[in-house]
């Protein structure tokens, strides 16, 4: 059985044929509306159906397009047609940063499962009050933390449960982009404070830090430095929202971090160091985990995203890195491929990612990433900022309701 187990399901009916609703169809949005329709074709189960209900945008050639593409029933440009429209069983949120809260805190009041981007407020403040407020409404939440799923990364985390790197000492994470490297590409709103919040700390480093949580443990305190590089871009033409396009306009100040780095403690005395840029020429999308024990050490690129690197021991044999490529029975890795070596996809992370929500949602069950996972990572880009600001360490601030930091689930 890959979906329902209809002992905890709440309805019968609506579990057989889930209503999707996704607000925003910008990158995230049309993946996500694809997501749905491939877990289906990646986990078969013949008494569940998706159902592409509707789609909200603000620009109304964002909705049409999709509505083409995915086959939506309904377009809106308002997305609380969504929320009330009795059609629609679960809700995807991947507007742009500072649209999350209203619209989250909107899906759990009117009851509707969600799941939404990362990062998921621009605050902590933000992030901690849509957590809350799903864990009140009890609605299943998913966060897009889609690294996580990675077949190679789901292996080095059962390594190092089972010690095979030893006691874990140090982590590195590494999220290199070129994405902003482009003096002239469009100010768009991921360098505005108000639309975007933090810059790369919340853009990429809330990834690296999921991933530290996810693989190692709580991290508990931060020392961090932030910089802007290009600190003017110009302004977009109207309808360029992507963070690819370049702009026209005239210059306009940067108002957020292109480059962060942050040394981290982690509760259990491991020690980590996390770095990210928007503005790196050469790295292309370089997300790196490396990951050192007593015993050995395990290393993973995102570019590289079906295989890790491994080293055990040094006790006689050759010693060095031995590549291990993810295969069945490393995470869902079986669902994609038949063996090892044949690549999956940053696509079918998060059809992974969709799997995961739709199965929560069936089973009533928070399979996780869930909202308390983005208001952990939130945590931690928040001390980040504050460190900055004092230039000290910091704590990070406790997060409820999270499972996560438990490496045994
Ligand atoms: N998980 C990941 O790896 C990943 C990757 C990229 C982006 N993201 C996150 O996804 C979110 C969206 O990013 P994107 O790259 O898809 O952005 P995008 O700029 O491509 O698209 C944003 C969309 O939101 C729409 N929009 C703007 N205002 C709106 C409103 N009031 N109501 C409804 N729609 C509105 C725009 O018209 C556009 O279609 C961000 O939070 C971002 O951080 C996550």
């Amino acid at each position: 059985m890959h979906f329902g187990d209809e002992r905890n399901s709440v309805s019968t009916e609506k579990v057989r044929n889930i209503g999707v609703g996704v607000i925003s169809l910008g990158w995230m949005g049309n993946l996500h509306a694809r997501s749905y329709r491939a877990a289906l074709e990646h986990f078969p189960d013949d008494s569940v159906k998706v159902r592409m209900v509707a789609a909200a945008d603000a620009s109304r050639d964002a909705a049409v397009r999709a509505q083409g593409v995915h086959g939506f029933e309904k377009v809106t440009a308002d997305y609380r047609e969504i929320l009330v429209d009795p059609d629609v069983d679960v809700v995807s949120i991947c507007a742009p940063n500072y649209l999350h809260h209203e619209m989250a805190l909107a899906a759990a009041a009117a009851g509707k499962p969600f799941w939404i981007e990362k990062p998921m407020g621009i605050s902590l403040a933000q992030s901690e009050e849509i957590a809350r407020a799903a864990a009140r409404a009890n609605v299943i939440t998913g966060v897009g933390f889609n690294y996580r799923n990675a077949p190679a990364l789901v292996h080095a985390r059962k390594l190092i449960a089972s010690g095979t790197v030893g006691r874990v000492t140090n982590v590195t994470v590494r999220f290199l982009a070129d994405y902003s490297s482009d003096p002239a590409g469009a100010l768009t709103w991921r360098f505005e404070k108000a639309r975007a919040g933090a810059g790369v700390l919340g853009d990429l480093l809330s990834h690296g830090f999921d991933l530290g949580h996810y693989l190692v443990g709580r991290i508990s305190e931060v020392c961090a430095l932030t910089s802007t590089f290009i600190t003017e871009r110009p302004l977009p033409a109207q309808d360029a929202v992507s963070h690819f396009s370049s702009g026209s306009g005239p210059l306009a100040t940067v108002e957020n971090e292109d480059h962060a780095a942050v040394l981290a403690r982690f509760d259990n005395g491991v020690v980590g160091v996390f770095e990210a840029s928007r503005t790196a020429v050469g790295p292309r999308a370089e997300y790196t985990v490396e990951i050192y024990g007593t015993a050995g050490s395990i290393r993973w690129d995102f570019q590289r995203l079906n295989e890790i690197q491994v080293c055990v021991g040094r006790g006689g044999g050759p010693y060095g890195y031995t590549t291990v490529y993810a295969e069945p029975g490393d995470g869902d890795f079986a669902h994609f491929q038949p063996g090892g070596g044949i690549a999956m996809g940053f696509d079918d992370l998060k059809t992974i990612e969709a799997h995961l929500f739709l199965t929560s949602v069936l089973r009533g069950e928070q399979l996780a990433p869930s909202t308390a996972d983005g208001w952990a990572a939130a945590a931690v880009v928040d001390a980040s900022e504050r460190s900055v600001l004092s230039r000290s360490w910091v704590n990070v601030a406790m997060v409820d309701g999270i499972t996560t930091f438990n490496r045994s689930t």
